[in-house]
């Protein structure tokens, strides 16, 4: 989604504005601009295409000169990438960089265009910028203030008044941004990794809260206009974390960072070989508390609710509804205060869950959010939070988010599990050590990337693809699906492995590769069957098992094999050569790995 960065103080801030803006490029963008004072006036830059094709206008026309100024990188909503519906958008007097969504924008462009106002583009944003334009009487607080009581929808803004220059407004609403400080100087971003370069101090800016930067002070006001004080908070990881090192893409090094992340993420939550969630406010006699679990999220970090729904319901035997976020939050889901409700995100500000959220504390739930970025909206609002300690993911594939996500929930299953008496302490302990044990496992598969390279040599002129598994490999392989094509742009879809016979199998031929899961040794024969279905009907064949399992050559074509742990952790190892397939699959393709096309890291528009 949109990036928005800003920077007042002594630096040249053209430089600092496009180093911020590289680092939000995770987010997914299609066109970038700048606004900078230049001798007291506001100058505009922007273009449609990447960073690079501004960098090259700049070359061209000259670059802006000064030390206050706002960027942007833009993902369309409305309106096609162009020149011309590239942020910043304004006028001498005021402009301004967005992300979000202004819902009644027609409703103001109609009052504009009646008192004169002409519209350049095709944008949300240039109603905002030119409503602020029109209620400006002199004090840019009262005037943002005025437009905020109009318009309706999501926004973080960076604004600038040509009557105060070195000077940046900022204010949000349900859209992420920070403000942060150095000496002397001060920046606004949508994201921590931003910022890091200069400085690791920051505010979080709350729900309408206005921030006023200039470059020796940073001021904020509520939302009646009351000065207020923040906490300063430190990013806890560096700029080394949000870079690459020696890897050639982030996705790879990210696969990489997995183990290091599920040691930091479980670590602080075992006590005594149990699971030890009190701190974030799961005690055991809450656990004892719920009727139902309804587990809500998008994307990949739905998929790893798939899979804590049944490792809970297999453990604990409490019912677990998994919900996309955005179905969740228009059908009417019958909620009691009976209810805990977990909502599933990295990033913490995808608009879907979060609305979700707000949608289940309305009815009463108890809400946990599983959070990777600490001090995110949906952190924020729910009753309680587990941090996963991934650090900053990058690559909009995710793969160590989910990966955490998956250790958070098997945390949470064997303590409901202990916790209603459906297992014992010895046996909980056990399977604690399990898991404990799968960062290790996850470095020996790490140090034989081989077959999955050679897999993907065999899939990269697949158009069509098929994940099947039964049960805990089925809920498994739609994230293999979502990370091939999302990555890949294969088509792939994932299937419950029983349910090929009900139609599916008729598009199985020797153009459709088949990328089956059986890690589940109850299920094993079950799915072999399967296996041999499509292999019968002539598909390419890969079978990612057990390194303990023999495999005849009339059954796949391809064995992938996993080191030993018990199965109902098999998800946390199996998971790591589909990511690897994906990725070596996406680079064979020359597809740009990390940016991949048309996607955004963090969604936070509907
Ligand atoms: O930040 P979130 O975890 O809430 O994001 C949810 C999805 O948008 C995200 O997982 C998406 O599916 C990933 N690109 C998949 O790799």
């Amino acid at each position: 989604m949109c990036g928005i960065v800003g920077y007042v103080g002594a630096r040249e801030c053209t430089e600092v504005l496009l180093n911020s803006l590289s680092k939000l490029e995770y987010r997914g963008y299609d066109s970038a601009g700048i606004a900078v004072f230049e001798n007291g006036e506001i100058k505009t830059q922007k273009s449609k295409g990447k960073i690079a094709d501004l960098v090259a206008k700049m070359d061209s026309e000259g670059k802006l000169m000064g030390h206050c100024g706002i960027g942007h990188t833009r993902w369309a909503t409305h309106g096609e990438p162009s020149d011309i519906n590239s942020h910043p958008h304004g006028n001498a007097n005021v402009t301004i960089v967005h992300n979000g969504i202004i819902e009644n924008y027609k409703k103001i462009k109609e009052f504009l265009e009646k008192k004169g106002y002409v519209f350049e583009s095709e944008t949300d944003t240039e109603t905002v910028a030119k409503l602020l334009d029109c209620f400006y009487e002199g004090n840019p607080i009262a005037t943002i203030q005025r437009v905020l009581d109009e318009v309706e929808g999501s926004y973080a803004l960076g604004i600038m008044f040509r009557d105060y220059p070195n000077r940046i407004y900022a204010v949000r609403k349900d859209s992420p941004l920070i403000v942060a400080v150095g000496d002397d100087e001060a920046f606004i971003a949508s994201d921590v990794p931003a910022v890091l370069k200069y400085t690791k101090k920051y505010y979080l800016l709350d729900q309408d809260e206005i921030a006023v930067l200039d470059s020796g002070r940073v001021e904020f006001f509520d939302d009646h206009g009351a000065p207020i004080k923040k906490q300063l908070l430190v990013a806890d990881f560096d700029e080394e974390a949000a870079k690459k090192g020696n890897y050639p893409h982030y996705m790879i090094k990210e696969i990489h960072d997995q183990p290091t992340a599920i040691r930091t993420t479980i670590t602080p939550r075992i006590t005594d070989g149990m699971p030890d969630l009190e701190e974030c406010g799961m005690t055991y006699d809450r656990l004892r508390d719920y009727n139902n679990i309804f587990v809500v999220a998008c994307g990949t970090a739905m998929h790893a609710g798939l899979v804590g729904k049944y490792v809970i319901e297999k453990i604990a035997r409490i019912s677990v509804t998994v919900d996309v976020a955005s179905e969740f939050r228009y059908r009417d889901p019958i909620l009691t205060d009976k209810d805990l409700v977990i909502l599933v995100s990295q990033s913490g500000e995808t608009a879907d869950t979060l609305e979700a959220l707000r949608l289940a504390k309305r009815n009463g739930a108890d809400t946990l959010s599983i959070v990777n970025v600490k001090g995110s909206s949906i952190a924020r609002e729910s009753d309680m939070v587990i941090y996963t300690h991934a650090g900053p993911e990058i690559s909009v594939a995710s793969t160590k988010a989910y990966m955490v996500q998956l250790s958070v929930f098997y945390l949470i299953a064997f303590a409901l599990a202990y916790a209603n008496d459906k297992m014992t302490a010895e046996e909980c302990r056990r399977l604690t050590a399990q898991l404990q044990a799968v960062p290790e496992q996850i470095e020996e598969i790490l140090k034989t990337p081989e077959d999955c390279q050679y897999v993907a040599s065999q899939l990269v002129n697949a158009e069509n693809l098929l994940y099947i598994g039964r049960g805990l490999d089925y809920a498994l392989s739609m994230e293999g699906s979502l990370k091939l094509k999302e990555i890949s742009y294969i088509h792939s879809e994932s299937y419950a492995a029983g349910e090929l016979k009900h139609g599916t199998i008729s598009l199985v031929t020797d153009e459709m590769p088949v990328i089956a899961v059986a890690t589940q040794r109850d299920l094993y024969d079950k799915t072999i069957s399967n296996v041999k279905e499509v292999k019968a009907r002539g598909a390419y064949v890969v079978l990612v098992t057990h390194d303990s399992k023999e495999v005849d050559n009339d059954v796949a074509d391809c064995k992938i094999g996993l080191p030993t742990i018990d199965d109902l952790l098999m998800p946390m190892t199996a998971v790591v050569p589909l990511q690897l397939i994906a990725y070596y699959t996406s680079v064979l393709r020359g597809n740009d790995v990390d940016k991949p096309r048309k996607l955004a890291k963090s969604v936070t528009v509907e």
